[in-house]
């Protein structure tokens, strides 16, 4: 094969190319990337948490114990159950157990009135790691300890033994160790794995829990800042319980810490596929005459993440402890909706609103979902009448499909709306769907003067609580799990560039088949100087390319990643070398491998 490629023909293509789709799915949330590890911890889960109602599902899940559940003069009003021990000693399990480490301190905090009571960290045998005893007055007071684990172990429990009667609410522990230290943090580990992608964006907080389902279950920003006492808790459509502790603030916060754009996504005052609200009423919609309001929540969202400290929401975001404004860019409206006239009507009132208030801000519509044999003309129709700068689009196809679509850009419209794929993956965690994924991405980069940004759906997934796969990191209340898949995305986010050179390949091979199985993308990234080829191959033999890069440059030190497999692996790491490259070069490309070469450029 000769692959040459010419320095002289380039074009400029988006510089922020790969981020994080994150949805609070599969316990992404709550019992993953939000390090508190109590389950429950305000006695809020409901039986209306489930679809179709779950009896054992309500206020005292992954607690157990004597202990009776009021709501008589409750911390908050939005928090109305507290739990009222007398005597007795109560437990939480966490999330499966709670994981802890040998000699790191737990941040325990509580709201309680009433009899003195001891807290203890206790392993599955019994042992007590750490302790704690507590004095609270007679009415609601907030209580703090801190608790150093004796040991490492994967299943503890919080015990909480009172004297007499005491009322306990807000029951929280947290690693001190959470990502960048922040207070009511990150679990570590997960929010590094999400560092080490790169992403030059996050979007938040889905993906379908953004819309909900039903106009009840719409996502509602508003309710998610604040005091944790005084936040809002709600029915998480993948049939769980969402705290709301991961809030608005934090989504902002994480962004900020890793250097990536926050693009929310906010509903179109529709909720999932304009799903029926059920009962009487059957809103496929926010009734039009509440409509003001919603609209007036969603310009709220952008004035408390950029306004000044003197206007209403930018002064919530100060008392939260972020005076600066987060400078918030991009804003989603809409998710996958069903483009029917509820939806419309509503979305260009948004829409308009937000262009009139905030011209400067860069609004990504919708335009449905797409299937095999479905299009997305009428969506595409409305973001042109809008005059929107950007659209979302998702799919989630079979890796054939992502082989034979590279070409899927390349006729867009470079008049029209940018893209933003904000979901997509081949359907499943094998090295061959990682690998399809990596040759689409050369085609996206390919088009990247028309995409804006891609982000791989969705990205966590917690072990025994997974409800879509597949996903980008799985994990337990003690690992992460990275996917194959995960490191494809990982070696496009590390090596972004802002230049596509023109590239060509010649296969010795005529069969269209086997050609379309090579990919390959140059790209030139103006920060560093680098040239950095990426090079896919998803064939059974290894390919040996004749690489020219003439005007290019030479090196005798150039990184030379690969990541290479067998279709079915699960386990293929990207590994390291250092290559000389010259004006006309060949390496080898191992059947089944993504390469990525990266040198200085002249
Ligand atoms: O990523 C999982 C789901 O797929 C998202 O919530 C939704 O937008 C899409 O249908």
């Amino acid at each position: 094969a000769q692959i040459t490629i010419n320095g002289q023909q380039s074009k400029k293509i988006s510089n922020m190319l790969t981020g994080v789709f994150f949805e609070d799915i599969n316990y992404a949330a709550d019992g993953g990337l939000y390090a508190e590890l109590i389950q429950n911890r305000d006695f809020e889960y409901a039986v209306s948490d489930k679809k179709g109602r779950d009896d054992k599902w309500n206020a005292t899940m992954a607690w157990s114990g004597d202990f009776k559940i009021s709501k008589e003069h409750p911390v908050h009003q939005n928090n109305p159950n507290y739990a009222v021990v007398t005597k007795a000693i109560i437990s939480n399990t966490g999330f499966d157990g709670i994981a802890l480490k040998a000699n790191e301190k737990y941040d325990f905090s509580i709201f309680a009135k009433g009899a003195k009571f001891t807290v203890k960290l206790k392993s599955v045998i019994g042992e007590t790691l750490a302790e704690a005893t507590l004095s609270p007055n007679t009415s609601w007071k907030k209580m703090n300890a801190v608790l150093k684990s004796s040991k490492t172990v994967t299943d503890a429990h919080l015990e909480i033994s009172t004297a007499g009667e005491t009322a306990v609410d807000m029951v929280s522990l947290f690693p001190q160790k959470t990502f960048k230290n922040r207070k009511n943090g990150l679990r570590a580990d997960l929010a590094e794995a999400i560092a080490d992608l790169h992403p030059k964006f996050v979007r938040f907080p889905g993906g379908c829990v953004a819309h909900g389902d039903g106009i009840h279950n719409i996502y509602k920003w508003k309710n998610t800042i604040g005091t944790l006492e005084s936040r809002i808790p709600s029915r998480n459509i993948w049939n769980y319980h969402q705290s709301m502790g991961l809030g608005y603030f934090e989504y902002f916060q994480f962004c900020e810490d890793l250097g990536a754009e926050p693009v929310p996504v906010l509903a179109a005052g529709v909720p999932c596929q304009n799903s029926a609200d059920g009962g009487a009423g059957q809103q496929f919609g926010i009734p039009m005459e509440d409509m003001g309001e919603y609209v007036q929540d969603v310009l709220d969202l952008i004035e408390y993440a950029n306004g000044s400290i003197t206007t209403v929401w930018g002064k919530k975001r100060a008392e939260a402890g972020h005076p600066k404004p987060f400078k918030l860019k991009y804003i989603g409206i809409g998710n996958e909706d069903l483009i029917s006239h509820v939806f419309e009507e509503r979305y260009r009132m948004i829409v308009k609103a937000v262009q009139q208030k905030y011209p400067e801000i860069i609004i990504i519509g919708t335009v449905g979902p797409f299937n095999e044999g479905t299009d997305y003309n009428e969506g595409w129709g409305i973001a042109n009448d809008l005059k929107l700068p950007m659209v979302d689009e998702h799919y989630y196809q079979s890796p054939g499909w992502f082989i034979n679509n590279q070409d899927f850009y390349d006729s867009y419209d470079r008049t029209e709306s940018k893209v933003y794929l904000g979901e997509y993956a081949s359907w499943g965690n094998k090295f061959y769907n990682a690998l399809a994924e990596a040759l689409y991405l050369t085609g996206i980069e390919r088009n990247g003067d028309v995409v804006t940004m891609a982000s791989y759906a969705p990205l966590l997934a917690r072990e025994k609580h997974t409800q879509w796969n597949p996903d980008l990191i799985y994990f337990n209340g003690h690992e992460v799990k990275p996917t194959v898949n995960y490191f494809v995305q990982q070696l496009y986010g590390q090596n972004p560039g802002d230049f596509y050179l023109q590239n060509t390949i010649k296969l010795s091979d005529t069969n269209n088949e086997v050609n379309k199985r090579i990919g390959v993308s140059a790209v030139k990234d103006q920060a560093t100087g680098d040239l950095i080829i990426k090079l896919v191959n998803v064939l059974p033999v290894a390919v040996t390319p004749s690489i020219e890069i003439t005007s290019l440059g030479t090196a005798d030190n150039a990184s030379y990643t690969l990541l290479s497999g067998t279709p079915g692996n699960t386990a293929a790491r990207p590994v390291v070398q250092k290559m000389n490259v010259k004006e006309a070069f060949s390496k080898e490309l191992p059947p089944y491998s993504f390469a990525v070469i990266r040198m200085k450029a002249n």
